[in-house]
């Protein structure tokens, strides 16, 4: 009589891609309105940088935060937040790393986008994005309950441009591959959708870009910054 054979089937997934995803919400309406000043001030003042990713876009230089309390202020949170993140990798060195200079952006109008890029290398561990805006029409109030999130509803096409575009680092060898309804193994970018108060984390070795603005009407503003060991 043939011997039956019994499996013992078990599946690990491997090298996973931690992405911290951080609603301030109401709770920083007031900061928020205080970065957009700031953002403005410093656009007045013409001080841009012109060696980043942003294409008919406006860039500031990094470092807004020892010129503006507001700066200042957001770094302590994105600190806090990536302590978190620092926990959930298990990374063992959390005292030594910190946040290094902010930079603001502001792309204006239809066609303004970013380039495919990452940020830093050698001491820079992560990297990540602030909104202190909705992708509305400048100067308009945004009447949205920033604390109604659902982290989920993040990850959608806006309909009017401006998503950030997170790629996997596989990207090129995933997309030959024709992708299997449903499964997130194959999937080889995901989209994310700007949102007033929203703080997003990730590794420094993850590429991305933002998708260009399809609406004249429109600004997109976000504050960049790098999480780096100190050296
Ligand atoms: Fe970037």
């Amino acid at each position: 009589m043939a011997e039956t054979i019994k499996h013992n089937i078990n599946c690990a997934d491997l090298f996973p891609v931690p992405l911290v995803i951080d609603n301030l919400g109401e709770s920083a309406r007031e900061l928020n309105k205080r970065l957009m000043d700031d953002i403005h001030i410093e656009m007045e003042q013409g001080v841009a940088s012109d060696s980043r990713s942003f294409i008919s876009a406006w860039q500031s230089e990094a470092g807004l935060e020892r010129k503006y309390a507001s700066f200042m202020e957001l770094k302590k949170h994105i600190e806090a937040c990536a302590a978190t993140y620092l926990t959930h990798i298990r990374y063992a060195d959390i005292p030594s790393v910190k946040c290094a200079g902010l930079w603001a952006n502001c792309i204006s109008g239809a066609g303004g986008h970013s380039m495919y890029h990452i940020h830093g290398s050698g001491a820079v561990i992560a990297t990540g994005v602030y909104y202190p805006a909705a992708l509305i029409e400048d100067g308009k109030s945004n009447k949205e309950d920033l604390d109604d999130f659902n982290p989920q509803t993040i990850f959608r096409n806006t309909g009017v441009g401006g998503e950030l575009i997170i790629y996997d680092p596989g990207y090129v060898i995933k997309r030959q591959v024709i992708k299997p309804s449903g499964s997130h193994y194959y999937e080889a970018l995901k989209e994310i959708a700007p949102r007033e108060s929203l703080l997003i984390l990730f590794p420094q070795y993850l590429p991305h870009s933002v998708e260009p603005l399809l609406d004249d009407r429109l600004r997109r503003y976000s504050i960049s910054f790098t999480i780096e060991k100190s050296l």
